[in-house]
């Protein structure tokens, strides 16, 4: 009887499903059939009152009906907006010459866009760049450039060291030494990279960063060079308009060492949020080469001399562009990103 009852219902939805135009009589058979007060619910419901063997055999055929009228309903639904599309298509309201959505395109990381910026301007001015070393041994990173074991530079190098005699680079100038070991003077050369710091993040500081080094060799280099070199740069990446200050710094590798400063970009010089009020953004370390660094190259210190720098590039992107927290450049914010 029951089946019967199913085969009964079952046939009149399939005929109901199939007469429906519209997607909202489709709606209303569904919900006649599975809604809180449809059939399907009823029939459940009925079936409290029977008992194990009943409630199976009903079970089964209520669930045969739910997937054939649902079978019938997709059919039913993909059938209804075919005709809709077909309708619309016929009544001009699909514009199919409109151009197509062009696909999102990546652009080159704002870092690595600074990177080649700089390069470019020392490029200009004979320097030649050359890849470093992430991972460096002790002698480059360290004794090389005057940092023997128990120099208290050393503490503020802290990184990760591999074994006893390699580490994670955590400055570039290691490559100094390697450089001119493996070329004789003049030489003028930068080499651009990332570095490993012990340092916690905050807005300022990341313990992976990158930087540039710089350095030039010849006879009668003097600290005139330097400066007339970096202030170059400073007006090419900051402005015309940019000015450096020099203050005396201290640096193993370098005799004299200096940190260098560009006015800063925002309020030229008067004193804003940006520069801490100061009028300055430090930038840069740089010196004439140490002697020592010479002889371990093999360079005679009293016929050859040089200034070496090093620059941070999210130092000067984060200037250059105004970004007020370094870890900006490494979260993958597309919105961020994507303005570069
Ligand atoms: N290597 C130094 C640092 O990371 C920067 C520097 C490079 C200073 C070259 C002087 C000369 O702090």
């Amino acid at each position: 009887m029951f089946n019967a009852k199913i085969k009964e219902i079952s046939e009149k939805f399939v005929v109901d499903i199939g007469s429906a135009d519209t997607k909202e009589m489709l709606k209303e058979i569904h919900s006649s059939l599975l809604g809180k007060k449809g059939i399907i619910t009823d029939l459940l419901k009925e079936m409290a009152y029977l008992d194990v063997e009943a409630k199976k055999e009903h079970g089964k055929l209520i669930n045969i009906l739910k997937t054939t009228c649902e079978n019938a309903m997709g059919i039913r639904q993909k059938e209804i907006e075919e005709v809709l599309l077909l309708k619309e298509f016929e009544s001009g309201k699909v514009d199919i010459t409109l151009p197509s959505r062009m696909p999102l395109s990546g652009n080159i990381h704002i870092l690595t866009q600074v990177e080649e910026e700089i390069i470019s301007i020392f490029q200009n001015m004979g320097f030649i760049p050359v890849d470093g070393n992430e991972i460096e041994d002790d002698y480059h990173n360290f004794e090389a450039l005057n940092i023997p074991s128990y120099h208290p530079a050393r503490d503020s190098h802290d990184t990760l060291f591999i074994d006893d005699k390699y580490l994670l680079r955590t400055h570039t100038s290691g490559m100094q030494v390697r450089i001119m070991k493996e070329t004789s003077p003049p030489i003028a050369a930068l080499s651009p990279g990332k570095c490993v710091r012990h340092d916690a993040v905050d807005a300022k500081h990341s313990p992976v960063f990158h930087q540039i080094e710089g350095f030039l060799v010849d006879k009668h280099i003097t600290f005139g060079d330097l400066k007339g070199c970096l202030e170059h740069f400073c007006k090419k990446m900051f402005g015309e308009k940019t000015s450096i200050r020099l203050r005396p710094d201290y640096f193993p590798f370098v005799e004299p060492g200096a940190d260098i400063s560009a006015s800063c970009i925002i309020c030229n010089g008067e004193g804003c949020k940006t520069c801490g009020y100061e009028g300055w953004i430090e930038i840069l370390g740089c010196g004439m080469i140490h002697p020592k660094v010479f002889e371990h190259a093999g360079y005679d210190p009293y016929l050859y001399s040089g200034f070496a720098f090093g620059l941070g590039i999210e130092r000067v992107a984060m200037i250059k562009y105004g970004v007020p927290d370094i870890r900006m450049f490494y979260e993958n914010d597309i919105e961020f990103l994507s303005q570069f």
